[in-house]
């Protein structure tokens, strides 16, 4: 019974609309999978996430195996101008991953998370760990591994996902979404030549949450979620 329920310990994920949809926020301590298409919103998300805990005194630190750091931040900026002084004092950094070897990138994640005693980590993305292995087993076990790695750090994680456009599926390598406690799911649908955006909560640990699929939109705030409202007006 709702009354007799452990209360579990929540984290503000700082994405207008999302705490509402997990019922409050994020269990302490788990690793979410951030999944969609290119364009979907996976980076505007997790930086919400980490300018969020940042301006409430959790340190956190972007890993992007892709995208410039100068370019994550740059676009960070224009919807929370507060990225470049929360950068200058310490509570967030961006930090470019070499694609050397995959040894290297595990001690370059642990190594700076700990310098920078981050509490919200994210790595972008796992798709990157392709490049490391020539097997698909290799890849799903370095996921596994790299998981369990940001679990035992005692952080908040999100692993962020890259689906192939058109393509019906929550990972690529068919392992990402079981690596992780919690899988958020981005989608740019399209419906009679318009493009819509939605998210879908798959599964997160130790919560109740919405499950359905909810319009979000991009503003020049960042990405907010209408948890109460309806994909599709049908008229
Ligand atoms: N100020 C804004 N207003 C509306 N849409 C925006 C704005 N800034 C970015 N976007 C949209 O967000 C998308 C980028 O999202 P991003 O988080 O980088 O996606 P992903 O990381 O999933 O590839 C862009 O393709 C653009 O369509
Ligand atoms: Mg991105």
């Amino acid at each position: 019974m709702e009354t007799t329920r452990k209360q579990i310990e929540r984290e503000p994920t700082g994405v207008p609309g999302l705490d509402e949809a997990l019922k409050g926020g994020l269990p302490k301590d788990i690793i979410t999978l951030v999944t969609g298409t290119p364009g979907s919103g996976k980076t505007t998300l997790s930086m919400q996430f980490l300018i969020y805990g940042a301006q409430h005194g959790e340190k956190g630190i972007y890993f992007t195996l892709e995208e410039s750091a100068a370019d994550i931040i740059e676009q960070a900026s224009l919807f929370d101008p507060s990225v470049n002084d929360l950068i200058a004092s310490n509570m967030l950094k961006i930090v470019e991953v070499p694609i050397v070897d995959y040894d290297s990138m595990k001690e370059t994640i642990s190594a700076e998370s700990d310098a920078l005693d981050a509490k919200r980590i994210v790595i972008d993305s796992v798709n990157y760990f392709q490049m490391f292995f020539p097997d698909i087993i290799s890849i799903r076990r370095a996921i596994m591994e790299v998981s369990l790695m940001l679990k035992s750090r005692h952080a908040l994680g999100i692993l962020i996902g890259e689906i192939p456009s058109g393509e019906d599926k929550l990972s690529t390598f068919g392992v990402e979404e079981f690596a992780a406690d919690g899988v958020i799911a981005l989608y740019l649908l399209e419906k009679q030549g318009t493009f819509t955006r939605a998210m879908r909560i798959v599964k997160m640990r130790n919560t109740d949450h919405i499950t359905k699929f909810m319009p979000i939109e991009i503003t020049d705030k960042g990405l907010v979620v209408y948890p109460n409202a309806e994909l599709f007006q049908d008229v």
